[in-house]
């Protein structure tokens, strides 16, 4: 397949077997998140990947009820992997507060992407999940308070009789243009 095939190919997964994901693979969509670029190559992520059954049921439990159960269907996956913000560089902190930029938000969701699309090419399912209890993750994974966990990723291999949203996306012509905005 070649990336734009597998990019084409990629759909969030809200629905997952119970098949457990093999550690070998867990560890090549950690080693394409690795090799993600990053402003001055602050490298400012940490990822904690939950694959303990117990573990992860508590984890879904308590930071995916309430206003977040819209995401309760975590619960399937077999892993659940958080992504932690670390500290960027002191001159990516400073370039970024010129610009205006968060520098750190645009690395975290490139390594993001790269785990996301590793585990596409292994034939697993993603979902990012933007919307969970935060303190909840932090006091379940022993994160310290003043680390931010911005991303989970649910992790498995997809239940295709629940099958993934279709893709639904703005034109090329309404995205991007040559030589003028
Ligand atoms: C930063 C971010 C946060 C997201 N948070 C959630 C979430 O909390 N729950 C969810 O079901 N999907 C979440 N998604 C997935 C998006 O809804 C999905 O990518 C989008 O609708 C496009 O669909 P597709 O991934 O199937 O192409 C998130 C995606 C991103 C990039």
């Amino acid at each position: 397949m070649t990336l734009l095939e597998l990019i084409k190919h990629r759909k969030s997964i809200r629905g997952f077997t119970n098949r457990p994901v093999e550690r070998e693979k867990i560890m090549m969509c950690l080693e394409a998140a690795r090799l993600a670029p990053s402003a001055c190559n602050s490298q400012p992520w940490k990822f904690i990947v939950v694959d303990d059954k117990k573990l992860k049921n508590k984890l879904c439990k308590a930071a995916l009820s309430g206003i977040y159960s819209m995401n309760s269907f975590c619960k399937t996956a077999p892993v659940i992997v958080a992504a932690i913000s670390e500290k960027s560089k002191f001159l990516a902190r400073i370039g970024g507060m010129f610009r205006g930029t968060k520098y750190y938000l645009i690395d975290i969701g490139v390594t993001c992407e790269h785990f996301v699309l590793e585990a596409e090419e292994l034939g697993l399912g993603t979902c990012w999940i933007g919307w969970f209890n935060e303190e909840a993750v932090k006091s379940i994974l022993n994160v310290p308070k003043n680390k931010k966990i911005d991303i989970l990723i649910a992790l498995g291999y997809p239940d295709w009789e629940k099958g993934p949203s279709e893709h639904s996306r703005e034109p090329l012509d309404k995205i991007a243009s040559f030589n003028s905005y």
